[in-house]
């Protein structure tokens, strides 16, 4: 395995190298399924190669019309932790990543007027994720924060939204299992619809 920096969208040089892999054996369904929702970080700082490759994985995601309607606010030191846990909680993280969308600038549909700056904020952030566990990263997807309080403390302009904080961290919790989704999901009977509803 090796985890080298990765150019967006070419070539890559990190990541599992797969021998002898089937066609139909995915190298991102194990990294999806080996992630899992970390509560408990340990104090270790993430390096600054893997926040810069994270930060890559993210500004890859696709955007409706490609308009990129995001930003994405990179917290890597105490002081952005403390300011942080004013509003959301940190559970020991070392950093975070605030995932804002301007509402304006994103991409209305026109025929009823639907705007996609939470679904192109939840791309990246979902990119962001995934990067991190490829990384050996834990990571944890946060809605259940103070939108006023972290505005307020990372002076979030008035045209952006945080839509989404992701702590990212070394893992102090407990490791789950990445064959625990035909427990944790519901099953593809109840998920997938064939072709009609
Ligand atoms: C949109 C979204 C919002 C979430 N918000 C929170 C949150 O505010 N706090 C939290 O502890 N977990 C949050 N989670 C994590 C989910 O609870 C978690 O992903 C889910 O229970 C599945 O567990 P797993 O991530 O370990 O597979 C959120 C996840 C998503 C996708």
């Amino acid at each position: 395995m090796s985890h080298g920096k990765s150019s967006c969208c070419g070539s890559s040089d990190s990541g599992i190298e797969i021998s002898g892999r089937k066609n139909s054996e995915s190298y991102f369904l194990q990294i999806a399924k080996k992630r899992y929702s970390v509560r408990k970080y340990a104090e270790k700082k993430v390096e600054a190669e893997k926040i810069d490759t994270i930060i890559e994985a993210g500004i890859c995601s696709p955007t409706a019309a490609n308009i990129q309607p995001y930003r994405i606010l990179v917290i890597q030191t105490q002081e952005g932790i403390r300011k942080l846990s004013k509003g959301a909680e940190t559970y020991g993280a070392s950093s975070a990543f605030i995932i804002c969308a301007n509402i304006k600038e994103a991409w209305k549909r026109p025929f009823d007027g639907k705007i996609t700056s939470d679904i192109d904020a939840s791309i990246v952030t979902d990119h962001i994720m995934h990067a991190a566990t490829d990384l050996g990263l834990g990571s944890l997807w946060m809605t259940y924060f103070k939108p006023d309080a972290i505005r307020e403390n990372f002076n979030i302009p008035v045209e952006y939204e945080p839509v989404n904080i992701l702590l990212v961290g070394y893992s102090a919790d407990k490791e789950q299992s990445p064959d625990r989704h035909n427990k944790t999901r519901k099953s593809r009977d109840q998920i997938v619809i064939n072709e009609t509803f």
